[in-house]
C-alpha cells in the first residue's frame, strides 16, 4: 500500500488512536458528554478512511487520479471541522463548525460516489 492509499489509511489508524484515548477518558471520567464527536471521529476517522485507503489500494487507477487527492483534502477537512463543531456545539458553542464540517463530509463522500462510478472496484494491482 503507498500513495493516497496509505495515506488514507494511516490517517484512519491516528484518528482510532485519538478516538480510543478519548473514549478510555471519557469512561474513566464518567462524563459521556462527548459521546457524539468520539463516535464520529472513530466512525468517520477511521472505519470510512480506512475503507477510502483499502479501496484505493485495490483501485489503483483511481488512486492515480487527482480527484484521489482532493478526496483526501476534503474528507480530512470535513472529518477535523465536524469533530471539533460536535464538541463546541456539545459545550454549548456556535453549530456553524458542525456543519461546516457536516457538509464536507457528505462532499467528500459524494466525490467517492463519482470515483467509484468512474472506476468502479478493483483493477490491476501495484507494488
Ligand atoms: C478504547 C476504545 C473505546 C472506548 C473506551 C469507548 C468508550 C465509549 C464511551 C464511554 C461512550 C459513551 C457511552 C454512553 O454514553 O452511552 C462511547 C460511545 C460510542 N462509541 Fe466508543 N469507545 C471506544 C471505541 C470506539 C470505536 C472504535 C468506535 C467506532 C468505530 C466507537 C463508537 C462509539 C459510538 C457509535 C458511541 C455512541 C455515541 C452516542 O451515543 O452518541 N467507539 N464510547
Amino acid at each position: 500500500m503507498k500513495g493516497v492509499a496509505f495515506t488514507f489509511f494511516v490517517t484512519g489508524v491516528v484518528a482510532v488512536v485519538f478516538g480510543m484515548g478519548w473514549g478510555l477518558h471519557m469512561a474513566a471520567s464518567g462524563d459521556h458528554a462527548m459521546a457524539g464527536a468520539h463516535a464520529h471521529l472513530n466512525l468517520v476517522g477511521w472505519a470510512s478512511f480506512a475503507l477510502f485507503g483499502l479501496y484505493y489500494h485495490v483501485t489503483p487507477k483511481a488512486a492515480a487520479s487527482v480527484l484521489a487527492r482532493i478526496h483526501y483534502a476534503v474528507a480530512l477537512a470535513g472529518l477535523v471541522v465536524m469533530v471539533i463543531g460536535i464538541a463546541l456545539t456539545v459545550r454549548g458553542g456556535s453549530e456553524l463548525p458542525a456543519v461546516l464540517g457536516s457538509l464536507l463530509t457528505a462532499a467528500s463522500m459524494l466525490i467517492f460516489l463519482y470515483t467509484v462510478a468512474g472506476n468502479g472496484l478493483g483493477g490491476e494491482m501495484r507494488g
